[in-house]
């Protein structure tokens, strides 16, 4: 009897875990799609810069607001474990964290500003801010290598 209850509690135990880590890969796998995006949507950008194609730029530029907004809940505390790079760093000055992840929000959407009203000397100025955030979070927070 009590026997069967631990071997029931076991099972119960391992699915629990075995879930969570499921859970976590799917979490880390979504965060790395919606970074990629963030390079695909830069890429369109800096091609639509030379087009002088404004309402590309406008679109893409929104595309990344919209991820920048996402990102704190995107890296949820504990989820380091698996195939990522996040650092331990993003938890222990989550406040930084989620300051790189507003300061993204905040050009990205100057961006789009300046590309509704097809300002190319402003245009050019926020891209280059776009990236500078990019990279100043990535220097922070982002190993070089996949933790697996
Ligand atoms: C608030 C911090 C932050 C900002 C801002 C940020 N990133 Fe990231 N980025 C990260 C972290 C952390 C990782 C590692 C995620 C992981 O491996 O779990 C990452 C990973 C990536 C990756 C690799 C994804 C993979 O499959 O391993 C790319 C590409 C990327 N970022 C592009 C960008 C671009 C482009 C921008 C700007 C438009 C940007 N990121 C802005 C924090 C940030």
């Amino acid at each position: 009897m009590q026997k069967s209850i631990i071997v029931g509690l076991f099972i119960l135990l391992t699915a629990s875990v075995s879930s969570q880590v499921l859970a976590q890969e799917d979490l880390i796998e979504k965060r790395q799609k919606a970074m990629k995006n963030n390079s695909a949507d830069v890429k369109a950008i800096k091609g639509a810069v030379e087009s002088k194609d404004y309402a590309t730029i406008e679109t893409k530029a929104k595309d990344i607001m919209g991820t920048a907004d996402k990102i704190p809940s995107l890296f949820p505390k504990g989820s380091n474990v698996g195939k990522t790079k996040a650092k331990p760093e993003i938890w222990e000055k989550s406040d930084e964290f989620a300051k790189e992840a507003k300061n993204l929000s905040k050009a990205s959407s100057e961006l789009a500003s300046a590309a509704k009203s097809k300002d190319d000397a402003a245009i050019a100025t926020k891209v280059k801010a776009v990236g500078e955030v990019c990279s100043s979070c990535h220097k922070q927070f982002r190993a070089d290598k996949y933790s697996e």
